[in-house]
């Protein structure tokens, strides 16, 4: 997984299915062997759902001999993999589709698509504002790409925006393109059943529909026999898993959990994103009892004030909240937790937003990612309710949160000075390459010293944590790794 990045008014991007506003290019360097038409630049935006998505896509269109470049003038096809959740990133979007233009001037022949949840989330409404857009492909029809590509070629424009649990792409893919040859993202569900006020991914990814536990289970066997040894399950709520799956049977988490932690070869299991209401004391215990099953949650609890949770439509209280962590304190030995915080959500007073910072205080989290809010058409909270905390009131409370963020992750880093953790080897530090990086089963970021022993690449070994920084533990190799 990538080391953090330091984004303005963010706390440590810790694996979440938490947004970008930085695309992602996909495919590596050098002008593939195949003619002009089948070259495909592709950049994606936002979630690790959004990039489990993108590796859909590619599959799909290398099946029909499509190559990747990461040269868009090279390109025969450009495609965005869109994220909606906020205004930043749509809108990083279309100012890269706009300066196409003079290319596609140029190129005629030239494919442009945009692809995704902004995609459905504006739906037709992107070929007038941007003419030189051939595809139109939202979160339900993606497998259709490589005939959408012939239609616009041939057409000049084409829109597939079905959204139903029908057409819900199927979740095998052919590739595993990330984050790295033995980490991957598996996807248990797709879409949300959740009403949050603020949020468009309802509406851009539809109902929740689960994958069958033997086809999650078949996934994560061939991933592991290709070298895997980490993997993370993926779901906008994860932990609601199992809905609609059988009749007459409850089918949870937990149950995925069990089977997966047979898989020999497999070391680590992880899942994100957890909705509060969704955790359950037989979640709680797999947790505890499964040996591979890391001890780290991504809670997003978005505002320490019932009063905003329930503008938010969250369906929990606080008290709820606090009771679902210290069950989790008490029966997971070396609990983690994370969280996501929106500031400055519609109405949002300096009490309600000094309930977060006590909230802050209290859990501890791990990490937060911190988010001003920000209005999406088509939401409950775009219709009901005003916009009205101004743009530098929520730029100060980010500061706030951040900087709370920082002294509470330094502190609890602090508390594994001394401790021997293990580390699944990620690569050389970009920061530094006479240091190697990985995470521990908290995934907290580590460091130490190893450029010379590059073997270690895809390991687990025991580390001593000799020193803290809020963003990462740097400690010693003390054994051979495995
Ligand atoms: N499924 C996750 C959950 O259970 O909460 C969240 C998915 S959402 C893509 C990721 C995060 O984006 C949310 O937890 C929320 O903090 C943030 N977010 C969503 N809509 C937002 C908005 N309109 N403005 C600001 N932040 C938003
Ligand atoms: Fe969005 Fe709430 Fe679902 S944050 S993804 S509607 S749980």
């Amino acid at each position: 997984m990538p080391e953090p990045r330091a984004a303005t008014g963010t706390v440590v991007p810790i694996d979440k299915l938490s947004t970008s506003s930085d695309g992602e290019v996909l495919g590596s360097g050098g002008a593939p062997e195949v003619p002009w038409e089948k070259r495909v630049y592709f950049e994606v935006f936002g979630c690790q759902m959004n990039k489990l998505d993108s590796e859909l896509m590619v599959g799909a269109l290398e099946e029909e001999g499509y190559r990747l470049t990461d040269d868009v003038e090279d390109a025969g096809v450009i495609l965005y993999n869109t994220c909606a959740v906020r205004e930043q990133a749509e809108n990083r979007v279309f100012s890269k589709v706009g300066a196409l233009k003079p290319l596609k001037r140029k190129r005629p022949d030239l494919v442009i698509g945009v692809l995704g949840c902004s995609a459905q989330n504006h739906r037709e409404k992107i070929f007038a504002r941007l003419p030189q857009v051939g595809i139109v492909c939202g979160t339900g029809e993606f497998l259709r790409l490589p005939e959408l590509i012939e239609t616009a070629r041939k057409q000049g424009r084409v829109a597939a925006l079905k959204l139903d649990l029908e057409t819900t792409p199927r979740f095998t893919r052919t590739r595993n393109l990330g984050p790295n040859p033995f980490s991957a993202f598996v996807s248990v569900m797709r879409g949300c059943d959740q009403a949050c006020t603020f949020c468009v991914v309802p509406k851009t990814r539809g109902k929740e529909l689960s994958r069958p536990v033997i086809e999650i289970v078949d996934e994560a066997r061939s991933l592991v026999d290709g070298g895997v040894r980490e993997i993370t399950l993926l779901g906008q709520t994860v932990n609601s898993y199992g809905k609609r799956l059988a009749k007459g049977r409850s089918i949870g988490l937990q149950h995925v959990l069990h089977e997966l932690n047979k898989i020999r070869g497999l070391e680590r299991i992880r899942f994100i994103t957890s909705h509060p209401r969704f955790m359950n004391s037989e979640l709680v215990d797999a947790m505890a009892a499964l040996e591979k099953v890391c001890e780290y949650l991504h809670l997003p609890v978005q505002s320490g004030a019932d009063s905003v949770l329930k503008r938010m439509l969250r369906t929990y209280t606080i008290e709820q909240y606090r009771s679902v962590i210290s069950q989790c304190r008490e029966k997971i030995h070396g609990f983690a937790v994370a969280t996501d915080l929106i500031v400055g959500f519609c109405g949002e007073t300096e009490d309600e937003f000094q309930a977060t910072v006590r909230l802050m205080e209290e859990i501890k989290f791990q990490g937060s990612f911190v988010f001003r809010y920000s209005q999406r058409e088509g939401t409950r909270a775009a219709e009901d309710y005003r916009d009205d905390v101004p743009e530098e009131v929520k730029r100060e409370r980010n500061q706030i949160l951040l900087k709370l963020q920082q002294k509470i992750s330094g502190e609890i880093n602090t508390e594994r000075i001394g401790l021997t953790e293990e580390v699944l080897v990620e690569g050389p530090s970009k920061f530094d390459a006479a240091r190697l990086t990985g995470r521990n089963r908290a995934n907290q970021i580590v460091v130490f010293p190893g450029k010379v022993d590059e073997s270690l690449v895809g390991k687990l070994v025991p580390v001593l944590i000799q020193e803290a920084k809020p963003l990462v533990l740097v400690g010693e190799r003390v054994g051979p790794g495995r």
